[in-house]
């Protein structure tokens, strides 16, 4: 996507070094944009873990590449233990998307494969070259298949603009590039469907305010910022034609592990008759497990990012100030789970399906 007119990744290897990793640092956003240099495999773990890089697509490919700066860095005798090492420091950084364990797994899967050293060094940078290239393609063709679904809303309500809600950031700052659940608002967009997009503040890190209205933004897209609680009231008053959100990690039987917030949007919709969509790519299941609520391990962060909120003063400084009594006690929970019986459709790579087990694996059959 573009900034400012230049095409970016989120995530890419310096050109003039490629032993260097290089990120958007998405700490600095909506207020600055800045990239970052990661060189070492601590680079890339602090990087997942204090979500200067962040999204289930994007903590894949950023794990990934971690993977290849630890291969860099590892000497030749201990060459095997270290990377073991590095993929279980990886895995530990954040639980619950399943594209970072898968990413590590597949780079450990590949690497183990007893050459030398250097040339699986070599095979590192084209693995993690290879993931974040493959993210890419499953992004635009969610974009193509999510496409025809506003496109059928547009045709439905002729001369009148399609409104969309979505949480949290499933844009293409969560991944490398296009993103899950905006990907085919940007298909329509670019389409000349008349889209407007409702975007969710998504307490208590912002993303939606931070991340998603500053990509939207960028690209051209009409939307709207609204607190967190306001979209009930929204779909109330027909203003909600579809929500869309990402996924962080979806079982085999289809629910789904969103960011915190995303079950209230799902209950609200069904109880509005409004279809509730979901866009992710193929490394965001886990086909080991059957029930999300009692399964998908729901990552607890620090409870300051509840009590503090950052922001911009008008003198231009980035600041963080307290919003509770000093003392008051906070949990910060990041993700919920929505049950598959309130998703309308998956909306994934290789086509839209129906949030149940067999619908799913008639997709991927090769995970039956
Ligand atoms: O905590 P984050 O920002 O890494 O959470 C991930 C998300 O942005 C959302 O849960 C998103 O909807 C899914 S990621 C494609």
């Amino acid at each position: 996507m573009k900034v400012d007119g230049h095409a970016y990744r989120t995530i890419w290897l310096k050109p003039e070094d490629p032993r260097i990793v290089q990120v958007i640092d998405q700490l600095k956003l909506p207020h600055a944009f800045e990239v970052k240099n990661l060189v070492c495999l601590e680079d890339a773990r602090r990087a997942i873990s204090d979500m200067t890089v962040r999204g289930a697509g994007l903590i894949g490919a950023c794990a990934a590449y971690g993977m290849y700066l630890a291969a860099l860095e590892a000497s030749d005798t201990g060459f095997d233990a270290f990377l073991q090492q590095a993929g279980a420091i990886l895995k530990a950084t954040r639980p619950t998307a399943s594209n970072l364990a898968w990413a590590v797994d597949r780079m450990l899967g590949t690497l183990s494969n007893g050459a030398a050293p250097a040339i699986r060094r070599i095979l590192a940078k084209e693995t993690a070259n290879a993931i974040a290239d493959e993210d890419i393609e499953h992004c635009r063709n969610i974009a193509a298949h999510g496409q025809g679904l506003i496109a059928a809303i547009a045709q439905r309500k002729p001369g009148q603009v399609v409104n969309i809600l979505t949480h949290c950031n499933a844009g293409w700052l969560a991944f490398v590039d296009i993103g899950s659940a905006t990907a085919p608002i940007y298909a329509a967009h670019d389409a000349g469907i008349a889209v407007h997009v409702w975007v969710d503040e998504t307490r208590p890190r912002n993303q939606g305010a931070s991340l998603t209205a500053w990509e939207l933004g960028q690209h051209g897209v009409p939307h709207t910022l609204i607190a967190d609680n306001a979209g009930g009231h929204l779909m109330q008053h027909g203003l909600v034609d579809v929500v869309i959100t990402g996924a962080d990690r979806v079982t085999r039987n289809g629910d789904v592990a969103n960011k915190i917030g995303t079950y209230l949007k799902a209950l609200a919709a069904r109880d509005n008759q409004i279809p509730f969509y979901v866009a992710l790519p193929s490394s965001t299941f886990d086909f080991s497990l059957r029930d999300g609520i009692a399964q998908i391990p729901i990552e607890e962060r620090d409870p300051d990012e509840v009590r503090y909120i950052s922001g911009q003063t008008t003198h231009g400084l980035v600041e963080s100030v307290r919003i509770c009594p000093t003392s008051t006690p906070a949990r910060n929970w990041g993700f919920d789970v929505t049950p598959a019986r309130l998703v309308t459709q998956l909306i994934c790579e290789r086509g839209l399906c129906n949030a149940n087990e067999a619908a799913i694996l008639s997709l991927f059959p090769e995970h039956c």
